[in-house]
């Protein structure tokens, strides 16, 4: 289970204090370099392959390290034995869903507010899934963990700092959707409250 990952500056961008969560969100994520970029693209041709396998051990490992992560995920949430998970077809189906979202990312490299607007989105739906911005760093920690023994000789610290730089990316943007989904439902919250005397007095 355990896994060789330098540094540990892609769970620290959204760890599990909210409070610095809060002050981190205000900073601009980290930038990827047109080579970083071109690394990405050519060691996803590799991972690619593997595609529906990596979905699969990610979110085992993230389930087996982060088990409230699982508690999350209403079709996940009552399995106790995750070894079963792994030949789930729910599971392979969302591990599909989600590398299939990372395919789209490494696609749009190029186009920064294409990716921007997909992160985003991406985020507000994880507010509607009750999925906080706490645990989002994990996912890239355990995708990483996945590639490595796929790319074998190919994984070299300078192509893990692109992937981890993407995800902080990724997760950043994320947390921003999710934070305006979650102000526009406090906002909506407070208009129907204040809407509801006034309907009381017309009904009067
Ligand atoms: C880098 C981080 C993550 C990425 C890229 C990601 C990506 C996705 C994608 C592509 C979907 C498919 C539905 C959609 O497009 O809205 C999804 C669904 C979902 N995600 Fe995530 N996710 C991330 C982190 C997490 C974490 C950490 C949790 C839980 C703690 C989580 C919980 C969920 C849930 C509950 C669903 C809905 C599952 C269903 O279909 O019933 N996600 N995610």
């Amino acid at each position: 289970m355990g896994c060789a990952i330098s540094g540990s500056d892609l769970t620290a961008a959204s760890g599990p204090h909210e409070r610095r969560d809060a002050d981190e969100h205000h900073q601009t994520p980290a930038q990827l370099t047109q080579h970083q970029i071109h690394i990405i693209k050519e060691s996803w041709k590799v991972i690619q392959e593997d595609i529906a396998k990596v979905g699969i051990i990610m979110f085992v490992r993230l389930f087996e390290t982060h088990p409230e992560c699982k508690d999350v995920f209403f079709l996940f949430r009552d399995v106790e034995d995750l070894e079963r998970l792994r030949t789930s077809r729910e599971l392979r189906a969302h591990g599909l869903r989600v590398m299939s979202f990372i395919e789209k990312s490494v696609a749009r490299l190029d186009q920064s507010d294409l990716l921007q607007t997909l992160a985003l989105e991406l985020g507000r739906s994880h507010y509607r899934y009750n999925a906080s911005p706490k645990y989002y760093g994990y996912v890239g920690t355990e995708f990483i963990c996945a590639v490595q023994p796929i790319l074998k000789d190919k994984w070299t610290p300078e192509l893990e700092q692109a992937w981890k730089t993407l995800f902080q990316y990724v997760t950043h943007i994320m947390k921003d959707g999710y934070l305006e989904e979650e102000k526009n439902r406090r906002n909506q919250a407070v208009t129907s409250t204040k809407q509801r005397p006034d309907k009381r007095q017309t009904a009067i």
